[in-house]
């Protein structure tokens, strides 16, 4: 059963009406689902409408799994002793990036955990270096550093910058990064904005102790802070760290948040999740259903790529570019369809087979 109140919210939410904090907790809140699939729906529509038909790929380097935090729910956090831990040298990072191209790729993202081993400088020889070789996009995906850092690898040629503010709320995200303030984040975030990297950002869905309310003030800060890239993803319980007794956050809760998400900011980029991926088979291919519109390849090195484990699972989903891209080749001579990845610089899937391409995105584990 749908409600006639429900239709109307959502009906003018897509019509661009702004919401307010009530509305955006009155959608997030309903458990019919017949309800949430209005809302999938509504999202599907203004993600076409807003930024067409087309699924990005952003290739993702984790080029180190070292870190000095303590987030009580990632595996990547320093007291998980039972982690290998490993760090990519500067050849081998650059390397991978340089893979990026051959794949059809166009951006490349350099994730690590907060890793005060990948000093200011080398960043900055880590970015030039693939910006002679190559004419990628680089987003950095490093954590929190200082403003001269940010400073420096922009200076340097860094395009864009991600950094979940992962919980809106003050007192889980005190709670869950021990020594870390959500106030400081938000500062970092204001920093890279000025500076003029595109700003991505994103949140943690399901997460032990979060309400509803807390997911609508998440909401309330993408729309506040305009990011140009916002990751929402379940929470996903990792055996070896505090949380371990704790349950995964459920995907259609996640997908609420992010139908939301896309019918209030309208054009930002929203990635279908590895985390959604791993929770479901069909996480990444109902998240692009339901306002998605990136995908993000891994493209670590496999050696590597196995130790990257912020949540059981991630290693073994995997979308092999180069696998896709040839079939989609073999999809275009046969149904002579038009593939746009040839021409805007590969970087981009023509909706054309788009259905198809969910199909994959929804099956392609390992
Ligand atoms: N489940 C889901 N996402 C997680 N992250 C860290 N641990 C988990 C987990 N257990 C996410 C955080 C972080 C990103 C690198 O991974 O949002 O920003
Ligand atoms: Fe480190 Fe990021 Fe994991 Fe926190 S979420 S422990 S900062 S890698």
């Amino acid at each position: 059963m749908v409600r006639e109140e429900y239709w109307q919210k959502v009906r003018s939410a897509k019509e661009g009406q702004k919401l307010s904090p009530e509305d955006i907790l009155f959608l997030l809140s309903t458990a019919e689902r017949e309800e949430e699939e209005v809302l999938f729906g509504a999202a599907d529509q203004v993600r076409k409408d807003c930024v067409g038909d087309e699924v990005h790929l952003r290739g993702i380097v984790e080029f180190s799994n070292c870190c000095a935090q303590n987030c009580l729910y990632c595996g990547l956090r320093r007291d998980n002793h039972a982690l290998v831990r490993y760090r990519m040298s500067l050849v081998e990072i650059v390397a991978a990036a340089k893979n990026a191209r051959p794949q059809g790729l166009g951006t490349v993202v350099l994730q690590s955990g907060e890793d005060p081993w990948f000093t200011r400088e080398r960043v900055i020889d880590l970015i030039r270096a693939i910006k002679e070789d190559t004419n990628l996009a680089i987003t950095l995906s490093v954590g929190e550093r200082p403003y001269a850092d940010y400073l420096a690898w922009k200076k340097a040629g860094a395009d864009r910058y991600l950094l979940k503010h992962e919980t809106h709320s003050p007192t889980l995200f005190r709670g869950l990064r021990p020594g870390r303030e959500l106030g400081e984040r938000l500062q970092a975030l204001r920093w890279l904005r000025e500076l003029g990297y595109e700003v991505g950002s994103g949140n943690i869905v399901g997460l032990p102790g979060q309400t509803d309310e807390d997911l609508a003030r998440d909401i309330q800060l993408f729309i506040q802070y305009d990011f140009d890239m916002i990751g929402i993803g379940p929470f996903i319980v990792h055996p070896q760290t505090p949380l371990a007794w704790a349950a995964n956050g459920q995907l259609n809760r996640t997908l609420k948040v992010l139908a939301i998400t896309r019918i209030i900011t309208r054009d930002t980029n929203l990635p279908a999740t590895t985390a959604a991926g791993v929770l479901d088979q069909n996480g990444r291919r109902r998240a692009l259903s339901a306002g998605a519109n990136v995908v993000m390849p891994d493209i670590t090195p496999p050696n590597y790529r196995q130790h990257y484990q912020i949540y059981p699972g991630k290693a073994r989903l995997t979308l092999d570019c180069q696998e896709f891209r040839n079939w989609g080749r073999a999809q275009e001579k046969e149904a002579g369809i038009e593939w746009s990845c040839e021409l805007e610089g590969a970087e981009t899937v023509c909706m054309d087979i788009r259905n198809a391409f969910l199909e994959l995105a929804g099956v392609r584990i390992r």
